[in-house]
């Protein structure tokens, strides 16, 4: 395999220094076994599986900073769209309850982005719950993003069911991502169009430390411009403000209903061992593009180890059966073969039409899940032949083959105007899953199982049922 990201080595190190800076927030949480419940309190917050955490430098969050203030004219803050409890994203059940306790006058609920159509009428609660019933169905708000100049591609036909998409604006129905875990991001945004060092040779590597803290610089005033409808920017210390406040949250799952805290019995669960976490661009590249030349190692999740204890089959304990669960769908993540085609991003790069992988051929970070190199890829989310009713497509055409493709998303292609790039994103941090349905880019996957469901489908793994809810349990417990 021979693709070269000509990774930064010294940015690669200033990253280590940041993560090693993160250590002295954390405190001695790792190795306590706790054996009551964890209570919900200020830093931990109900979900369905169980208990999110998340940890801050000074054991609190700071609701003074910018980030929970209205910095535009429609009343949003990013707290609007980035919750703590929520996993630092909203999810559509959230946004259900908001819309029907506001009557669906919350600030989230905006004609510019959080509407079907921004000419949608919402005059009258009814008109609000058909305007507003992507944002409250999937927890997606409308990214109109133009057709890129100079694009390999021309849009020839536009399904929009809201009637507003043109070649002027695309709608592009998207999931906030969480604005927490955000200093190993190797791409800000699922396009990557925030990333400071955008997904171009040799940038693909991804971003060093500066690069990152400027590239969350730039989206926060974009959101602020963009989704707060500010009629100015904010000043350069509000900015910082921000992108202190974001960067210093590491968010992880610390309690499940089923197996217990997750930080017992040496499970390392919980945000404040997550902080811990050591990262740097490249790290455990599948590819073999590790700055540091150390071969992948695939068992990229190593959090549940030692509850992977065989005798637990002998033991009828219902928290040492959900434990042992977990520990198998770690080790599936880990090891079940996955026939790895068609996946453009990865199969054409390295010339080979199938690779034998893993779960954590793409998602390689250890024990964090993100892709440790910017590259995106395009596992066919956005696939015409997967679009639902509710979502606009579009046909693109080659302007030198003619050949023609549908897609509800043209992803990082509609940045570079490469047809090479129709539908790729972003391998998103896989921390704190259990509080942010729905899953992917457009929230096509309602549910954990749903998404197992998709991977099993699209590369024809033939999981069994058990193997499944394992993985789920595994996926839950994150
Ligand atoms: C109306 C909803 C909304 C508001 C308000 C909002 N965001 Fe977001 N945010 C999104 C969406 C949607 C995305 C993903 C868009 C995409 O990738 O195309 C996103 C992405 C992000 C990301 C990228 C994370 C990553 O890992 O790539 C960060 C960071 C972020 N937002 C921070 C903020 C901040 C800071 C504010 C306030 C200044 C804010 N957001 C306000 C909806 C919102
Ligand atoms: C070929 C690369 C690849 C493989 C293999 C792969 N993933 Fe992914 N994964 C991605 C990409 C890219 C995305 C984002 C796609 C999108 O939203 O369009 C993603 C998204 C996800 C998400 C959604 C996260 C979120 O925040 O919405 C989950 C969960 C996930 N993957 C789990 C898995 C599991 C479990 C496996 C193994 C069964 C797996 N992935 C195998 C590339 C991969």
């Amino acid at each position: 395999m021979s693709v070269q990201y000509s990774v930064s080595v010294r940015g690669a190190w200033r990253r280590v220094l940041a993560v090693a800076g993160s250590l002295a927030i954390v405190g001695a949480a790792s190795a306590q076994q706790v054996s009551t419940q964890p209570r919900a309190g200020a830093l931990v917050t109900p979900d369905p599986s169980g208990l999110l955490q998340t940890s801050t430098p000074t054991g609190s969050i700071d609701k003074g900073n910018p980030f929970f203030q209205s910095l535009g004219s429609n009343g949003r803050t990013c707290n609007s769209c980035h919750r703590q409890a929520e996993g630092w994203t909203v999810t559509a059940a959230g946004i259900k309850r908001r819309f029907d306790a506001t009557r669906g006058l919350d600030p989230i609920f905006a004609l510019v982005d959080g509407a079907d159509s921004p000419l949608a009428d919402v005059s009258t609660f009814a008109a609000r719950e058909k305007a507003y019933s992507m944002l409250i169905t999937r927890g997606v708000i409308r990214v109109g993003l133009p057709m890129p100049a100079n694009a390999e591609f021309t849009l020839t036909a536009v399904d929009d069911p809201y009637g507003y998409a043109s070649a002027a604006q695309l709608s592009l129905f998207r999931r906030p991502l969480p604005a927490t875990n955000l200093i190993w991001d190797t791409a800000v945004m699922w396009d990557g169009r925030e990333t400071f060092a955008p997904f171009e040779p040799p940038m693909d590597a991804g971003v060093d430390a500066e690069d990152l803290r400027s590239s969350l610089q730039s989206q926060a005033l974009d959101a602020v411009l963009g989704h707060e409808q500010a009629a100015s920017p904010p000043s350069d210390d509000v900015l910082q403000q921000i992108v202190d406040f974001e960067s210093n949250l590491f968010t992880a799952q610390l309690f499940d209903k089923s197996a217990g805290a997750l930080n017992e019995f040496g499970g390392m669960g919980g945000a404040h061992i997550l902080a811990q976490q050591k990262f740097w661009i490249g790290i455990n590249d599948s590819l073999g593009n590790d700055p540091t030349t150390d071969p992948f190692d695939p068992d990229v999740m190593r959090l549940f180890d030692a509850w992977d204890n065989p005798d637990s089959a002998m033991n009828r304990d219902a928290r040492v059966q959900a434990r042992a669960a977990i520990a198998r769908g770690q080790q599936l993540f880990d090891s079940l073969p996955i026939a790895i085609s068609g996946v453009a991003g990865l199969n054409d790069v390295t010339g080979q039409p199938v690779i034998q992988g893993t779960c954590g051929t793409c998602h390689d970070s250890p024990n964090i899940g993100n892709h440790s190199v910017g590259a995106p890829l395009n596992i066919g989310i956005a696939d015409g032949s997967r679009r639902t009713p509710d979502l606009p497509l579009y046909t693109l055409t080659n302007n030198s083959t003619g050949e023609s493709i549908q897609t509800t998303d043209p992803g990082v292609a509609m940045l570079t105007g490469k047809w090479a790039d129709i539908g790729k994103f972003k391998g998103p941090n896989l921390r704190g899953l259990a509080a942010r349905a729905p899953y992917f880019h457009n929230g096509f996957a309602p549910t954990l199982l749903d998404v197992v469901n998709f991977y099993d489908t699209r590369f024809d793994i033939g999981m069994t049922a058990q193997q499944k809810s394992d993985l789920v349990a595994f996926l839950s417990a994150l």
